[in-house]
């Protein structure tokens, strides 16, 4: 088993894609055997130097809004917990932190927020040609949840450049599971392949350990990431949120997310890979242990300080020190002191290499 696992692990780094079965066997060898999983990390580590050297690309997170039309079991902004205050920023505050995000060394600006249909196509496109113009030389990502074709469109035309919309899971059954029956799996791959067809770099994503997850669906993640090839992934720990129904549920595991880190980072040579904010909320070392596995992106808060205990997708969702954009200083000196360094720069994925 553990041979075969090696031979899996050359495999992957040959053809960048494996099979169920042979993800299915690396996962369970690499979190049984601490020196395979160290031997999967340095392969990681390695080919991250290769792409990005020691540099850590960093993204300035605007939380727009916490209105969301969705009712996603898990996440503690669905549109029927009746706990949380909802709010939404004006196009002025967004762009009072684009300014600030600017002064502090981001060159790129991450749009994220629920499905708010307040943030209707003319005005997701207004306030994306305002920024485009504004800092020619920024990336623009949104992260803004399932759209129309024609409206992830307009918002390219617009200048943005890049989109996140994670894919939870690719498995139906527990897709359905953590879902409402609206909310189709299907939607939310044609919405991914429609993202990539227009020329964003589209990022795809899931959380690790949500309940009822199994090693098999997450081998069944990575078959589809390994076919989808996404410019950029997004994982994290699963953290219950005290009013959702699964308050109860354990959360995922960050020794689980540090490996997958590592396994997409040998999958996806050139991948933009965070080290995510619910990883650095479940460790204090997240984001150097992250980078340590591979990763090479952070995403510090640059939302108001009043609205950031709002967009509280679980709790204890960090948005102070190294996770917030006036901590910059803490998360650089953090990644210093571990060998890493904080560019000034969009951040785009590099060309792949031979
Ligand atoms: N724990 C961790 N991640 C969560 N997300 C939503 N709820 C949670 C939670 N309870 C993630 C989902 C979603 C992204 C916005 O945040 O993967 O795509």
């Amino acid at each position: 088993m553990a041979l075969m696992s090696s031979t899996y692990l050359d495999e992957l780094r040959a053809q960048g894609r494996l099979s169920r079965q042979q993800w299915l066997s690396i996962l369970v060898e690499a979190q049984n055997s601490p020196a395979f999983a160290e031997k999967i990390r340095s392969c990681a580590h390695a080919i991250r130097e290769r792409y990005f050297g020691r540099t850590v690309f960093i993204r300035g997170l605007i939380e727009l809004s916490n209105y969301c039309r969705n009712d996603c079991y898990y996440c503690g902004i669905r549109k029927s917990n009746g706990e949380i205050s909802r709010y939404r920023l004006t196009p002025e505050q967004i762009l009072d932190c684009c300014r600030l995000g600017h002064e502090l060394g981001f060159r790129t600006f991450v749009l994220q927020g629920g499905e708010d249909a307040w943030f209707n196509d003319g005005r997701l496109a207004a306030l994306v040609a305002t920024i485009r113009e504004r800092y020619p030389d920024t990336a623009i990502t949104l992260s803004m949840g399932e759209r129309s074709r024609a409206s992830y469109e307009r918002l390219f035309a617009a200048g943005a450049d890049r989109y996140l919309l994670r894919h939870e899971t690719v498995n139906p059954q527990l897709y359905a599971s953590l879902h409402p029956e609206q909310q189709r799996l299907a939607t939310r791959l044609d919405c991914l392949r429609n993202l990539q067809a227009i020329g964003f770099q589209a990022g795809a994503g899931f959380m690790v350990g949500a309940p009822g997850q199994t090693l098999a669906h997450i081998a069944e993640d990575l078959v589809f990431l390994g076919d989808f090839r996404p410019a950029m992934v997004g994982i994290g720990p699963f953290i219950p949120q005290h009013a959702t129904r699964y308050a109860q549920e354990p959360a995922g595991s960050v020794s689980l997310t540090l490996i997958l880190l590592s396994l997409l980072r040998i999958m996806l040579p050139n991948v933009l890979l965070p080290a995510t904010t619910a990883l650095g909320t479940m460790d204090p070392q997240g984001h150097v242990k992250g980078m340590r596995a591979g990763a090479n992106v952070v995403m510090p808060n640059l939302s108001p300080a009043d609205v950031r205990d709002k967009y509280l997708l679980y709790d204890n969702k960090l948005a102070s020190g190294s996770e917030a954009a006036e901590g910059l200083e803490i998360l650089r000196q953090s990644l210093a002191e571990a060998g890493y360094e904080i560019v000034v720069a969009r951040g785009d994925q590099p060309p792949m290499q031979n």
